[in-house]
């Protein structure tokens, strides 16, 4: 009975630490708003800006790209830069974020 309980107890905790890793399109409005939207926008860039939308993009591609730019071996001055502060976790936020707005 004991065992079952430790058992139990440590379900619940991993599940809790799993849970806390999933990507949160709540988190990632507020830091796209933030930062992202100042060239990219939320819907979409100002018309005559030259900056790619994001809004309804494929989650993995945009994923990709921010790693790429983290690493560089996708070269942007301003995106290597931006990207450079972000954390996995931002990434997947964010990422969510755009991934779900209608364009
Ligand atoms: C100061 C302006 C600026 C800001 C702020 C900015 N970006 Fe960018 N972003 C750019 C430019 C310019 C490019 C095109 C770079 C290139 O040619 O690869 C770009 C490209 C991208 C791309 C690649 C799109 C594609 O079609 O391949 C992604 C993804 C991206 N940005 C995400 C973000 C995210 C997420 C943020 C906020 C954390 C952000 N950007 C903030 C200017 C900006």
């Amino acid at each position: 009975m004991k065992n079952m309980t430790v058992f139990l107890t440590m379900g619940i905790a991993a599940w809790f630490a799993g849970n806390t890793h999933a990507a949160s399109p709540y988190a990632g409005k507020a830091k796209a708003a933030a930062v992202c939207a100042q060239c990219h926008g939320i819907r979409s860039p100002a018309a005559e800006a030259p900056f790619p939308v994001l809004a309804g993009r494929d989650v993995q591609y945009l994923r990709m790209a921010l790693k790429q730019y983290r690493d560089k071996t996708r070269t942007a001055p301003i995106m290597n830069n931006i990207a450079g502060s972000l954390s996995d976790r931002d990434i997947d936020d964010i990422t969510a974020y755009y991934s779900r707005v209608t364009p």
